[in-house]
């Protein structure tokens, strides 16, 4: 079901959407990977989709209850994160709004975490400069922020830019194993700021 709401939405709009299929298990497994072991944080999911890493997030009970949200852009998957998540905050809105979310709706002063699935390979350098300038000023010291880049995207100029742009922010910057099961496979990158 999630799948061909996805798919839908990556015909109307597949620039923002990124992907033609929801994320699998095994690379939402790997995008929270490295949080297995924290409990009671403060996190934020930037670009949810249909909630396939959203669903990981609540399973492995990492995140603070009153202090989970997410911004997901799409009217269309914010309606269904609605009904598949009743609890969840969730904002639909751009996700460079949200230090503003954090101020102003949430006073949350700052993240633990940040969890993204946006497709950075397909935005212009501005909005990958503008959302991760968003990014950084919400993470507290030595937060953690975990994304994912599809392989095909790599090679991609937008993809090389991001890459790049990481370490302009972040001290440190992990790449994980390539998940080869995912359609399209992809990597993830686990980044501490
Ligand atoms: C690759 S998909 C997410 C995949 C998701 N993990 C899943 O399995 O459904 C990218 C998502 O980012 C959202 N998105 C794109 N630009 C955004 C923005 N500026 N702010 C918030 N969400 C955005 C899209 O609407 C889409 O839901």
């Amino acid at each position: 079901m999630s799948g061909i709401k996805f798919f839908k939405n990556f015909i109307k709009n597949p620039g923002k959407v990124g992907a033609v299929w929801p994320t699998g298990h095994s690379l939402a497994n790997e995008i929270i990977g490295n949080l297995y072991n924290s409990s009671n944080l403060k996190i934020a999911e930037i670009g949810p989709g249909t909630g396939a890493v959203t669903k990981y997030i609540y399973s492995k009970n990492i995140h603070k209850e009153n202090n989970f949200l997410a911004v997901e852009i799409n009217n269309e998957f914010y309606d269904h994160l609605k009904e598949q998540f009743p609890r969840l905050k969730i904002y639909n809105d751009c996700a460079t709004n949200l230090p503003k979310i954090l101020k102003e709706d949430e006073n949350i002063a700052e993240l633990d975490a940040v969890i993204s699935g946006l497709p950075w390979a397909s935005f212009p350098e501005e909005l990958q400069v503008s959302l991760l300038d968003a990014i950084i000023e919400c993470l507290k010291p030595k937060g953690t922020f975990n994304t994912f880049a599809y392989l095909q995207g790599l090679v991609l100029p937008a993809g090389k830019k991001f890459r790049k742009l990481l370490d302009n922010y972040f001290a440190e910057i992990k790449t994980s194993r390539i998940v080869w099961n995912n359609v399209p496979p992809a990597i993830v990158y686990m980044c501490k700021k």
